[in-house]
């Protein structure tokens, strides 16, 4: 068998088609959606990802706002720039790049953006929103790859989904999300004993551990969904993800290719959180006060 490759460049041209007509309908009712992107340092990837977003953010017609800040920039002053974004009606989404540098606190940081900003929905009550079935903004990359599972018709009801990886960013809401579509979820750490053990439970099995080649095709059940979220450089200095592609592609019924498949799902979700969260602010500044 080898599996279907599923393409996450296509189906993130498409949300975005989508995205930018509601755009249209926001200009034509005098509101531009706006993201706010900061970037402290100069982490090369970090920097790579930010060109992207903003990119992506002005192809769909979206305000681009990326400010950057040196490295040595002091954790009051990054929390000044993200009140100021906070105040600014223009300004409907923020996203703050991560890593920071060590001398921050970026739970501290994240607390600060308001709640209904937080486009990459990491912040505690958009955490717990989520955790309580409520969700306001599902994180991008969990997100982008539910509408991948959605895409292929993936029936998640009593599926066994196995997570590796238990990151606040992809792991844990990925669990959230997996568990509210009514998958059986099983969340593995580095400290997973019999890590193979559980993989080859796996309907759906979602790597995210930024270590590559962890899972390998005799890790996988024959026929299942692998989602590989890795983006690894290689010795050859070709992208690389966690899943060894040759040998999962033998086993696997559906599998993300990287690069190309959960990568251009995260900016395509950061432009579909955004673009809601104009489309709140107007409804709200049509309320009555
Ligand atoms: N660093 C790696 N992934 C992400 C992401 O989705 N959002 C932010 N803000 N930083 C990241």
């Amino acid at each position: 068998m080898t599996a279907r490759i599923i393409d996450g460049k296509v189906l993130s041209d498409t949300i975005k088609t989508e995205v930018a007509q509601r755009v249209q309908k926001l200009q034509q009712q005098g509101m531009t959606p706006g993201l706010a992107v900061v970037l402290v340092g100069e982490d090369p990837a970090s920097q790579v990802y930010v060109r992207n977003k903003a990119a992506a953010c002005e192809k769909a017609g979206f305000l681009s706002r990326v400010v950057r800040l040196p490295a040595d920039t002091t954790q009051q002053q990054l929390l000044d720039v993200v009140q100021e974004l906070n105040q600014d009606d223009a300004i409907h989404g923020i996203l703050v790049q991560l890593p920071l540098p060590p001398h921050m606190d970026s739970g501290l940081v994240i607390e600060t953006i308001a709640a209904n900003k937080d486009v990459d929905g990491f912040h505690i009550s958009n955490a717990g929103l989520l955790m309580t079935g409520r969700p306001l903004f599902r994180p991008c990359t969990p997100y982008g790859i539910m509408k991948m599972l959605e895409s292929e018709n993936v029936g998640l009801r009593g599926a066994e989904a196995v997570i590796v990886g238990a990151s606040n960013i992809v792991g844990k809401p990925m669990a959230m999300l997996l568990l509210a579509a009514g998958a059986t979820v099983t969340l593995c750490n580095s400290k997973t004993r019999d890590l193979a053990a559980q993989t080859r439970r796996a309907d759906v099995l979602v790597v995210a551990t930024g270590k590559p080649g962890i899972v390998t095709g005799d890790m996988i059940k024959p026929g299942a969904v692998v989602i590989d979220v890795g983006i690894n450089r290689g010795t050859d200095g070709k992208l690389v993800g966690d899943v060894d592609f040759e040998s999962a592609q033998k086993v696997a019924g559906a599998i993300t290719p990287v690069p190309g498949g959960v990568g251009p799902m995260t900016i395509a979700m950061l432009l579909v959180n955004t673009v809601e969260a104009a489309e709140r602010a107007l409804q709200a500044s049509h309320q009555p006060a």
